[in-house]
């Protein structure tokens, strides 16, 4: 991996402090620059909404807004509060999630939000009870766990017993339940099938399996339209420095040709980007405390661990890494160093699960260099343990 120069500038910047350095920089340029291109390249009808779990500090919900977003999903009440102090209007809002408590649904209908993604009957049942009582409609996509897996994403939202959404093998049951509703607007489907994945092809099929659910519900419920259709998220990144990278044009591409199989055309499609919109956009930044030597095997012991940056470790997957040199005096004459080695980075948290890398190829490390992890951008500091051992929060630092 490259650092840019900008983070490279600053952690020397900040290194000089004499403070042990732990830190996330994020410079949000690719980011405004991905939504533009993403939006300029997308067929007609399709939004473009940053899926703010990914990361919610203030800098990347700016970088959607500015950036041309046409909204956000948000999973929780948090969420909403955030993107509305960054400048969204409640009616840019998408909802999805499970366990929508009844107090966020309450605040969904009377900030009338866009679409509240259903994920169960109770939840539809919920929903309605709350819009009767204050009179108003709420317009409602149907959550889907389609009996489809990819196999090769990191993380698999439809396919096997899952918490999202209806099985489609329910939807003849659960439909037409919902369509009684009275204070529900039934617009369309959400099928979110996988996370991190690479291969287009696994994604446009995943879009031709939810519009050919939508042929099937105009054709079978009179009156039901799927205005609305919302394929998640999913764009990957290159975690393991493969050089192969998410190709958005040729999913651009066969999105359109779908919509024309289909005839489609003039319909809205969802897209809810997290990863793909916000990984290049941030690095986790950690000092190297120690370097041990534990059976044959080199243990760089840094600041910050899955307190800081979960991620590696609940995926088992090591990040890109860089190593920037401080050039540190030596504390003592036979002080280790990692020299053209494969080692294992953690953190100072005691819990064996506290990996940053494994097995990761090193050709030079010491005591004060900083750990630089890339595509730290999405689901870093969000998803971290921060409150194990209590260690400080690691500063975010925004450049751009
Ligand atoms: C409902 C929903 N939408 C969108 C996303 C964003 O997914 P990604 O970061 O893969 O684009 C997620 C991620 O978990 C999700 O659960």
């Amino acid at each position: 991996m490259q650092i840019p120069t900008n983070v490279e500038h600053t952690l020397k910047q900040m290194a000089g402090s004499g403070e042990t350095l732990n830190c996330y920089i994020y410079d949000t340029t690719a980011m405004r620059e991905k939504i533009a291109s993403l939006a300029a390249m997308m067929p007609a009808g399709v939004e473009i909404f940053y899926a703010m779990k990914a990361n919610p500090h203030a800098a990347f919900l700016g970088a959607a807004l500015e950036g041309g977003a046409r909204g956000i999903e948000i999973a929780s009440l948090g969420e909403a509060e955030k993107a509305v102090a960054t400048g969204f209007a409640p009616d840019q809002f998408i909802y999805t999630g499970p366990g929508k408590s009844p107090e966020e649904l309450r605040w969904a209908i009377e900030n009338g939000i866009r679409t509240v993604h259903i994920e169960s009957l109770t939840e539809a049942h919920r929903l309605n009870a709350i819009a009767a009582a204050r009179g108003v409609y709420q317009d409602v996509l149907l959550r889907i766990n389609a009996n489809f897996d990819i196999h090769e994403a990191q993380t698999t939202f439809s396919g096997g017993s899952k918490k999202f959404g209806v099985d489609e093998e329910q939807l003849d049951s659960v439909l037409p339940q919902i369509l009684a509703l009275t204070h529900l607007n039934f617009r369309g489907l959400h099928v979110y099938a996988a996370s991190g994945v690479l291969n287009v092809d696994d994604l446009l099929k995943n879009c031709d399996l939810v519009f050919g659910m939508a042929q099937y519900i105009e054709r079978e419920y009179a009156g039901a339209r799927c205005d609305t259709i919302d394929f998640g998220g999913g764009f990957g990144v290159d975690y393991l420095e493969s050089g192969r990278d998410f190709d958005p044009q040729a999913y651009a591409d066969g999105l359109r040709a779908l919509i024309g199989r289909y005839s489609f055309e003039g319909r809205t499609f969802f897209l809810e980007l997290g990863r793909y919109l916000a990984a290049d956009s941030g690095w986790f930044c950690t000092e190297i405390l120690d370097i041990k030597e534990s059976r044959g095997k080199k243990q760089v012991i840094c600041a910050g661990g899955i307190n800081h940056f979960r991620r590696p470790a609940a995926l088992a997957i090591n990040h890109p890494l860089a190593i920037v040199h401080m050039h540190r005096a030596k504390l003592f004459d036979a002080q280790l160093s990692v020299r053209g080695e494969s080692v294992y980075f953690g953190g100072p948290l005691c819990t064996g699960a506290d990996k940053l890398a494994n097995d990761v190829a090193i050709d030079a490390a010491d005591i004060g260099d900083i750990a630089v992890f890339g595509l730290a951008g999405a689901y870093g500091l969000s998803m971290s343990n921060l409150e194990f051992l209590s260690h400080e929060r690691p500063d975010e630092v925004v450049l751009g």
